[in-house]
């Protein structure tokens, strides 16, 4: 294809001259031969592939799907990499690098000579990355997350990554399993590429793509082995050489109402409490107006509609044979949910798209007539004198009896603090103390790690008691379960004040009133903040300090200050 618009790429390989001999002279020493330079739209492929990403380890073969697309559709593809950040091994959170993905990818896109990109993402944080990036940048791209990896087996059961390392753990410290048992469970619960089949952050993150409208129906849910999740990947190919073509960029995808559409999802899907900060952060790339209040407003009449580990039973693997998205999507758009008229990457409006979705299994996807959860259980947004920025917290992996609790605090200034001491069989904890975990938000920890639902006190365990409040500046993996309060805002290491809390103070927990009310008078909080001294800082000097300096909190997406907005994909100066 050959646009009748100038393409940027035209810039740089129409050129004539030394700087066009420069720049077509080198990639011709991969072989191309000369027409690729033809005018054609160069795509480029931004892949987080790395053996230190587990869970995105196979994005190299789908790059070379994704290739076939672009070369079927006459485009020009180019693969290149991006910061892959692995949930698992990244110290001391991933989430400290998501906008250093975000800064790296931006950048990428706008020196290279791109009119187009495909994201290839996958692990939790490389999906809002991605779409940061693209957001700032404005050229036209589509999403290809790497899907999640097949139902984990183990003693005949099936077992969801993340959501089983929490009971395994509890079982363990509760004497029901061997350590022996422990280390082969490992490698039964993650047996094939792909990242976590859980409706964790990234089957969560991955869901929201979708219902953003920038990656293609039923996108999210193929299995990362699944040859469909190749055939998506081709066409995802196909598709943004058209794009391209159209010039339809994400700035006129990424609206207020596909947020709204994204929002309303994460509930139906009881996604995970991350996707509001990165649906926060991407956002505000955008200059769309999104507040955390929003994320409460919204979900308040959408029930969960998906019966999936850690609210439910099933697993990603059972969603996408179930139905996937769509059919989720499609419940919510006969109920007025969803503005159908949002455009996708596919060109078409949302509601079309998903307006003949079955469903394949009603015990995986539910009905809004018949819902697995009813409305107004998924992410409540509250505030208080203990959040007045506010906080959040997953109602469908809480406990019921706890939403509306009232107990002493024990306070901990970091998870190690609580961990040195949990096993204690003389520490002073019931069932209805407060634990409160705290500097462990964007600037404390620093990156704002999921360490918020600690494991519970071991006397506890062993009494049988499987859950209690615990509140935290931090955030918790969406794989995770427990009456957890989140995202608490501004953090302790910001002069929050969860900072003034101190052990034995009662604080109260009011989920339906959506508030968070620590029991201390103005006059004492005053006092207490008086002497409060703010921690020291974590580095003089490369990314953490950039990062601590400039971090938002997480009511504001936890983005950089100076990232916020977007640059577009001006045509930078000549380099020689
Ligand atoms: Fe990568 Fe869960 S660890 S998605």
């Amino acid at each position: 294809m050959t646009s009748d618009r100038a393409l940027r790429s035209s810039q740089w390989f129409g050129a004539t001259g030394r700087a066009g001999m420069g720049h077509r002279s080198w990639m011709r020493s991969q072989g191309f031969t000369p027409e690729v330079f033809d005018g054609r739209p160069v795509i480029g492929i931004a892949t987080t592939w790395s053996e230190l990403a587990p869970c995105n380890v196979h994005l190299h073969r789908v790059a070379e799907s994704v290739k076939r697309g672009v070369w079927q559709a006459g485009g020009f593809p180019l693969e290149f990499p991006a910061m892959a950040l692995g949930e698992t091994l990244l110290r001391p959170t991933a989430m400290l690098y998501r906008n250093l993905l975000a800064m790296e990818a931006e950048e990428l896109m706008r020196a290279n000579p791109l009119d187009g990109v495909v994201l290839l993402s996958g692990c939790d944080k490389t999906t809002p990355g991605l779409l940061m990036a693209a957001a700032s940048v404005d050229l036209p791209a589509v999403m290809v997350t790497g899907g999640p990896m097949l139902n984990g087996k183990y003693q005949g059961t099936d077992v969801g990554s993340g959501t089983a390392v929490w009971r395994f753990e509890e079982d363990l410290v509760a004497g029901r399993m061997t350590q022996e048992e422990c280390v082969f469970a490992e490698g039964c619960m993650a047996r094939s590429n792909g990242h976590c089949m859980t409706m964790g952050t990234a089957s969560t993150m991955a869901s929201m793509a979708e219902a953003l409208g920038m990656q293609l129906p039923y996108s999210a849910t193929w299995p990362a082995v699944d040859a469909r999740r190749y055939e998506t990947a081709q066409r995802a190919g196909q598709v943004i050489v058209g794009l391209v073509r159209d010039d339809l960029r994400p700035s006129a995808i990424m609206t207020r109402a596909a947020f709204e559409n994204a929002i309303r999802v994460n509930a139906a899907i009881g996604g995970s409490t991350n996707a509001v900060i990165h649906l926060l952060a991407i956002a505000g790339r955008l200059g769309v107006p999104l507040a955390l209040d929003d994320f409460d407003v919204l979900a308040r009449d959408v029930p969960t509609l998906l019966n999936l580990q850690p609210s439910g039973q099933y697993l990603m693997e059972d969603f996408c044979y179930a139905g996937g998205l769509p059919a989720v999507m499609r419940e919510l758009a006969e109920s007025g949910l969803l503005h159908a008229d949002a455009i996708t990457v596919t060109g078409s409006a949302v509601g079309a798209n998903v307006a003949d979705a079955p469903c394949w299994n009603r015990e995986v996807i539910k009905t809004m007539a018949e819902p697995f959860q009813p409305a107004g259980t998924g992410t409540a947004v509250l505030r208080g004198n203990l959040a007045p920025g506010g906080a959040v917290i997953k109602q469908s992996a809480s406990s019921p009896h706890l939403l509306k609790h009232r107990g002493r605090a024990l306070v901990f200034d970091s998870p190690t603090d609580y961990y040195a001491v949990s096993n204690d069989p003389d520490l002073d904890v019931d069932e209805d103390t407060v634990l409160v975990i705290r500097y462990c938000g964007p600037r404390g920890y620093p990156g704002m790690p999921e360490v918020s639902n600690v494991a519970l006190p071991r006397k506890l365990l062993l009494r049988g008691v499987r859950d209690m409040v615990r509140i935290c500046d931090g955030r918790m993996s969406g794989t995770a379960y427990g009456t957890v309060v989140l995202h608490v805002s501004p953090e302790a290491a910001a002069g929050g004040p969860l900072a003034l809390v101190r052990t034995g103070d009662w604080i109260t927990l009011d989920v339906p009133a959506r508030t968070l009310t620590l029991e201390v008078s103005d006059d004492e909080l005053a006092a207490r903040r008086a002497q409060w001294q703010p921690p020291a800082a974590h580095a003089s000097r490369g990314w953490t300090y950039l990062y601590t300096e400039h971090v938002l909190q997480a009511d504001a997406g936890a983005d950089l200050d100076f990232l916020v907005g977007a640059s577009g994909h001006p045509v930078p100066k000549d380099s020689h």
